[in-house]
Formats: structure tokens, C-alpha cells, sequence
């Protein structure tokens, strides 16, 4: 990016993503986990009603998402409230060429994904879309090169170990055909209790 003779400051951002690194990614053995085929993707999921960071064998993992959620509310965001829990977690299960189309999550505050097996240069990003909301007509201009103020999609890296977590709201999938083999995430909800009272918004 060209360096601008003035104090160039991002205004109202869509939101933050921030990246966390598991310093301990041990292996998590999935067996008798049932899985589900997802409708209109090549990836399969355990049931979202079910909270796989309950079961003993992701305890240390449940252990380290919660760590990665508080910093996430009380130093990024900055939020008040009396206390969070992760609500839903499920393990997602693509196979080699399977995709998540774009979405977002409903009923929480705060989502997340975890890689319990992926590969940096093979498997397929993280991909978040910008939020638009035209209700007028629009103009497209051309740019030599995208910056944060004009990219309308951003991919990052899918990594054994790594934890991303960003709003909600923020529509996000892996859209291009994963390779490498199985690249398989954990995902989970956050919501809030204590967070003040509606006027004081
Ligand atoms: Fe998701």
C-alpha cells in the first residue's frame, strides 16, 4: 500500500478478527462422535444441539477457547458483562474437495473456529465476507490494489492448533474445495448474560 502523506485511521470497522495459537495442539481421537452431512456443502458436522467441548476429551481444548474468549470480550471488544459461556460446539469433518458455503451464526454474540487437523498450504482458508447493505444504487471503482478500506473478501489460513474468533454476524465459510486431505474444525458459540440494561445502549 502507498504510504499517504497523512494519519490514515480504519472508521467503524466490520469487526475484529483475532487469531489465536493453541501452544499445546495435541491430537483429539473423534471416534464415536456421529456426524451429519451438511445441506449445500461437502462437509459434514456433529449435531449442533450437541456441545462437544463438554466431553472429556476436549477438555484441554474447552480449557484454551476459554481463555481465547475472554480475551476476546475483555481486550479486544472491551465488553461489561457478568459472565460468558460457550454455548454450542461442533465438530466439522470435510474431506478432501469439500467446501462450507457462506454463513453466519444465529442466537450468539461471539463465534470461533478451532483446526483440530489442517494444513496451512493445502487446506482451504477461512473466508469472511464484508457486510453490505445497499439500498441505493451503487458505484463500483476500480483499485490498483485492495486495502482493508476496499476488499469485499478476506481469506485466512486454516492451521492445526489455530483459533480464530470474530462477531457473529460476520458471514464466513470456506468456499473453494479444501486440499490436503481432511481438514477438520471445531466451531462454537458465545453468549453473554449481565450485559447491562437496553437503554444504556
Ligand atoms: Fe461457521
Amino acid at each position: 500500500m502507498n504510504q499517504s502523506k497523512g494519519e490514515v485511521r480504519p472508521i467503524f470497522p466490520a469487526g475484529a478478527v483475532v487469531r489465536y495459537q493453541n501452544p499445546v495442539a495435541t491430537e483429539v481421537p473423534l471416534d464415536g462422535l456421529e456426524f451429519f452431512p451438511n445441506l449445500g456443502s461437502g462437509t459434514e458436522s456433529t449435531s449442533q444441539d450437541r456441545n462437544v467441548l463438554r466431553e472429556q476429551r476436549f477438555g484441554p481444548i474447552a480449557a484454551f477457547l476459554e481463555d481465547c474468549v475472554q480475551d476476546y470480550l475483555d481486550n479486544v471488544y472491551c465488553y461489561r458483562y457478568e459472565r460468558f459461556e460457550i454455548v454450542h460446539a461442533w465438530v466439522n469433518r470435510a474431506p478432501e474437495g469439500g467446501y462450507q458455503r457462506m454463513h453466519y451464526h444465529g442466537n450468539s454474540v461471539v463465534s470461533g473456529v478451532y483446526y483440530l487437523k489442517a494444513d496451512a498450504k493445502l487446506s482451504a482458508p477461512l473466508i469472511f465476507d464484508k457486510p453490505e447493505l445497499n439500498t441505493q444504487p451503487y458505484i463500483a471503482i476500480a483499485t490498483r490494489e485492495q486495502t482493508i478500506f476496499t476488499a469485499n473478501r478476506i481469506a485466512y489460513p486454516s492451521a492445526t492448533g489455530l483459533a480464530y474468533l470474530f462477531p457473529s454476524q460476520l458471514r464466513h465459510g470456506y468456499e473453494m474445495p479444501t486440499k490436503g486431505g481432511q481438514r477438520i474444525s471445531l466451531a462454537f458459540n458465545v453468549m453473554l448474560t449481565g450485559i447491562g440494561l437496553f437503554y444504556k445502549l
